[in-house]
């Protein structure tokens, strides 16, 4: 082992979501992929007294380099520690696609890792899945299962077909693999195109019935979102005021986000909504400001808006602020 998580002051997410179920809150899982953005997440989630899962996609590791990922989450440790915060922070692979990548991750440092066979036959999903715990158990690191198939396309976690969790197959497999919590497919789907709706028309609910039998045959388990960004409107008119050309975007509404925070749902993965204000903020600079080609000049207010914006979820939303 190079490197234990508890060494470095992360925790496991098992704590977490026990006080998340029975505060009936979930636990922000935010995507970051440089300096901006963990600073960002950081600095909200301490001035909101909010736990944290910093989550890391395969992704992510190829773009920042694994190594200074993991130093980088130290920093926000060490940042955390300064401000004299005691919010417990989780680092987290998002949707690992093999057995070698969790090993690899829990061997330099991270707390949690989430094994996404989804896309596979529930025979391959188990078997895979159970490898990742056996091994992960061993580390006291948490494990991260999903069943159903969430819809979009997004970089390297793109699935064609979707399709809902069967809540007949939740008890088998995590009694089969061991797994700690269980992302569910009941309509969310990652990025910014969630829903086709006609003007006018509302937004689907999300499938709140398939939530609840899941919660049935399993109680008191921890049930994790994916997809759970609400792509804000006024994100999107500010990148398609300042020449970006988003259409028909549609997310997650916040109240449905809200409702299913206070239910078995610990843990709500954002990524896409932080990709969404950066954008907008560095387009208003460049429109505003053309002469501007200092990065910290456009990054910055994105870093400032990005803090704004994570509170706002950990307060209205997920109602994880004040629960650390
Ligand atoms: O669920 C996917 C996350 O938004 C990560 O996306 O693979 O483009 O880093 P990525
Ligand atoms: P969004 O694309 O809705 O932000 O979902 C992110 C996610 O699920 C990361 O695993
Ligand atoms: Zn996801």
């Amino acid at each position: 082992m190079a490197a234990s998580y508890k060494e470095l002051g992360l925790v496991n997410t098992r704590e977490m979501f026990k006080k998340a179920m029975a505060g009936k809150y979930a636990v922000p899982a935010y995507n970051f992929n440089n300096m901006e953005q963990l600073q960002a997440i950081i600095t909200a989630c301490i001035e909101s007294k909010s736990p944290v899962i910093l989550q890391v996609s395969s992704g992510a590791r190829k773009y920042a380099n694994q190594i200074l990922l993991k130093h980088m989450a130290m920093g926000a440790l060490e940042i955390v520690k300064d401000a004299g915060s005691k919010i417990p922070v989780a680092l987290h692979l998002d949707h690992g696609d093999t057995y070698e990548l969790c090993v690899s991750c829990i061997e330099s440092g991270f707390s949690s890792v989430m094994i996404d066979g989804s896309g596979k036959p529930f025979a391959e999903n188990v078997a895979l899945t159970k490898k990742v715990v056996e091994y992960a158990h061993k580390h006291d690191v948490t494990v991260e299962g999903e069943l159903g198939v969430l819809a979009g396309i997004e970089d390297d976690v793109s699935h064609e077909k979707s399709h809902y969790t069967h809540p007949e197959e939740v008890q088998e497999f995590v009694k089969k693999t061991g797994v700690d919590s269980l992302a569910i497919s009941i309509g969310t789907s990652h990025g910014a195109y969630k829903f086709k709706v006609a003007p006018g028309e509302d937004l689907p609910e999300l499938r709140f019935d398939i939530l609840e039998e899941v919660e049935k045959r399993l109680p008191g388990f921890s049930i994790v979102l994916h997809g759970s960004s609400s792509v804000p409107k006024e994100y999107v008119d500010l990148i398609n005021k300042y020449g970006g050309k988003l259409e028909q975007t549609a997310g997650v509404p916040e109240d449905q986000l809200r409702k299913a925070a206070q239910s078995a749902v610990c843990k709500i993965n954002i990524d896409t909504d932080g990709r969404l204000v950066v954008t907008a903020k560095i387009r208003e600079v460049f429109t505003n400001s053309p002469k501007e080609f200092d990065p910290r000049k456009y990054l910055g207010p994105a870093r400032t808006e990005l803090v704004k914006m994570y509170k706002h979820k950990n307060e209205h939303v997920l109602g994880s602020a004040g629960k650390a």
